[in-house]
């Protein structure tokens, strides 16, 4: 564990020289507006979301992610990112351009309180490098485990760390290769881009098969 709380030290310091990879603070005020979010207002406006999402969050195309069971604080950020430009997508921030912060807190309430997917069947064996990546990270290349950062059933942690157990195979490994080549660059501190920079194109799709068939 000791080398760990090294390596992630090594990797913060590192991602702090990059510039600000959100607008969202954490302020107390923000954090209560998510919390006071009403699910029954989030649930009328993702009447225009369910087209890719699902009515529940739970997507009928693998390209479009899975919704439901999310962290409301990771989706709320995630719409603000999109509709700041912080992450970049023209559905996405097509779809964002018009929500209110108010409304993001709505939808991430609704979203958050739906039953996750259901886990795809798993493919096959898992190569033993991938796994270890998962339990044991890879201290040549400091990368920590996924687990430390993600939880044991990919489950996500407060504020910001995303489930990502039952998500989607293909989206989960699409957004992994753009972290890969900094498409995507709203994670704070630059952690996953420094993770995903790392990762060859046969781990990624190892990581995302793992836990698209993970039960969360
Ligand atoms: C036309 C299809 C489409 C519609 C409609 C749509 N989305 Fe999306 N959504 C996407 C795609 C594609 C992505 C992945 C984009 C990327 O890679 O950044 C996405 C990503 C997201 C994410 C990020 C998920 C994650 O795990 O990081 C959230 C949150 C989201 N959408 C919410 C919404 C909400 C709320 C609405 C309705 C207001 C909506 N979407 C409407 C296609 C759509
Ligand atoms: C140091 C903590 C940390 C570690 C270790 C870590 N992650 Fe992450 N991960 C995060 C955070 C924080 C985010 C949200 C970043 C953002 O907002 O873009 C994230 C986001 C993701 C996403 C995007 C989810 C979505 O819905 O779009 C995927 C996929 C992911 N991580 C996979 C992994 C895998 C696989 C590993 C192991 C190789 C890993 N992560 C290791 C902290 C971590």
């Amino acid at each position: 564990m000791k080398c760990w709380i090294v390596g992630l030290s090594a990797l913060l310091m590192t991602a702090a020289q990059a510039g600000p990879a959100t607008q969202v603070a954490w302020t107390e005020e923000t954090l209560e507006q998510v919390e006071r979010g009403d699910p029954e207002k989030g649930k009328a406006l993702a009447g225009r979301c369910a087209s890719c999402h699902g009515e529940t969050g739970v997507s009928a195309n693998p390209v479009f992610p899975n919704l439901a069971g999310q962290l409301a604080t990771y989706l709320y950020r995630q719409l603000h990112d999109y509709k700041d430009g912080s992450r970049e997508n023209p559905i996405m921030q097509g779809f964002a351009a018009g929500l209110s912060e108010q409304d993001m807190a709505d939808l991430a309430a609704f979203y958050s309180r739906q039953p996750p997917a259901k886990p795809a069947a798993a493919a096959g064996k898992l190569s033993a490098g991938v796994l270890r990546l998962i339990e044991h990270g890879d201290s040549k290349r400091i990368i920590p485990p996924c687990r430390v950062c993600h939880g044991d059933h990919g489950q996500g942690e407060r504020i910001d760390t995303p489930r990502i157990s039952g998500q989607s195979q293909a989206y989960l490994a699409q957004t992994l290769k753009a972290y890969r080549t900094g498409q995507r660059h709203n994670d704070i501190y630059g952690r996953m881009r420094l993770i995903a920079e790392q990762l060859t194109d046969e781990e990624i799709e190892g990581l995302a098969a793992y836990y698209g068939a993970l039960a969360p």
